[in-house]
């Protein structure tokens, strides 16, 4: 029978849960210490994927077996040269060709779709850290792509977190922070805040060092943040936010989001954290962070790790991550090929 290649949509709950067995295979084969793979997220994803973006999903079988799947990512606001790829094999099923069949499959949707490149992300060890599978990087560089930024992982131990430090850290920011005032939220962003935080997600694609990555700044209103939020409710997750206010005009000029999902209540991600570009400088980064850390380690009693990705030229954000416990765990690269 050999390989074979075929769709799937959000109609096809078999093939959902097929895909899902994959990743969750791969999931706790390649990277040990992560939560488990989440299945209302992965289900999401396919059911309600986020506003402005077109998923394609494609699943492989290797004589009748599920072997492998495909999910790209096409963007429709932005970014319409480009995807985003995520393609797992199942670790009993490696090395076969499933892989390169996947990505070939990808490569004619792609063309067909008038896109002009695509991005995708592996997993490696950073010298002398933990052991990752190579096969990542081995097969992405086989497929011709570029390594294009260089990420790493950091991990937070909560356990071991030095609150009393924390606390005089905190102080240390706030005192640089005058004129400026902390605000905070679970789940969906206040109205009057609603605008502001738009344009800061927006901002991060500007602002965050991306290395030779051609990904525009995303177009991001108030009707795309409320989709973003609804889809990521689809996904259960449970959001924790700080952000600052700047008295003078009443903007927020400051956003930091620490969010978990269902599958593990002891792990959560750092996701996003920016600062506009004209309130720099007063450790509003910091300040946001640390009482969001604050914040949510009161709310989640059973939260143990916390991760986070960096590239690793990000000087600024690493260093303030360092200063809050996080330690590099494992290198992450995005891949970039041209269609
Ligand atoms: C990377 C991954 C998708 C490869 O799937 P696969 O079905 O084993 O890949 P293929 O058998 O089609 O391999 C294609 C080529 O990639 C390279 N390759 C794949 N795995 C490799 C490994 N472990 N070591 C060295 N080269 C490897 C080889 O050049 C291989 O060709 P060859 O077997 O003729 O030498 C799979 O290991 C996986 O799911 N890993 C976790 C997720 C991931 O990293 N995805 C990649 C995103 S770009």
């Amino acid at each position: 029978m050999g390989i074979t290649i075929a769709p799937f949509d959000a109609a096809d709950q078999a093939a959902i849960d097929e895909a899902y067995r994959i990743g969750a295979a791969a999931n706790d084969a390649d990277l040990p210490d992560f939560p488990p793979f989440c299945r209302q997220r992965f289900t999401a994803a396919v059911r309600h994927p986020m506003p402005g973006s077109l998923r394609l999903w494609t699943l492989a079988r290797l004589d009748g077996e599920p072997a492998g799947y495909l999910a790209l990512d096409l963007p429709q606001l932005d970014n319409t040269d480009n995807a985003d790829a995520e393609l797992v094999v199942h670790p009993g099923y490696r090395r076969r060709g499933v892989g390169r069949a996947l990505h070939e499959h990808g490569l004619r949707l792609l063309r067909a779709h008038g896109r002009k490149r695509v991005i995708a992300v592996t997993v490696s060890a950073l010298p002398g850290g933990v052991a990752r599978p190579e096969a990542g990087n081995a097969f992405a560089a086989a497929t011709g792509a570029r390594p294009a930024l260089a990420e790493v992982r950091r991990r937070l131990d909560t356990g071991r977190l030095d609150l009393a430090a924390l606390d005089t850290l905190a102080a240390g920011a706030r005192a640089h922070a005058t004129g400026y005032r902390t605000v905070r939220w679970r789940g969906a962003t206040p109205e009057e805040y609603a605008a502001d935080v738009a344009y800061l997600d927006g901002r991060l694609m500007a602002d965050a060092p991306l290395g030779d990555l051609e990904w525009e700044p995303e177009q991001v209103d108030v009707e795309r943040l409320r989709g973003r939020e609804r889809a990521l409710h689809a996904r259960g997750r449970r959001g924790y936010h700080h952000a600052a206010v700047h008295e003078a005009s009443g903007r927020v000029v400051a956003w930091t989001l620490i969010d978990l999902g269902p599958s593990a209540d002891w792990h959560a991600w750092q996701q996003i954290t920016i600062v506009d570009p004209a309130h720099r400088g007063h450790r509003l980064g910091l300040l946001v962070k640390i009482e969001n850390l604050r914040y949510v380690l009161d709310h989640e009693s059973a939260l143990r790790a916390i991760d986070t990705w960096n590239a690793a030229e990000n000087q600024h954000m690493v260093a303030i991550n360092e200063q809050l416990g996080f330690r590099p765990v494992d290198a992450w690269t995005d891949w970039q090929l041209t269609l």
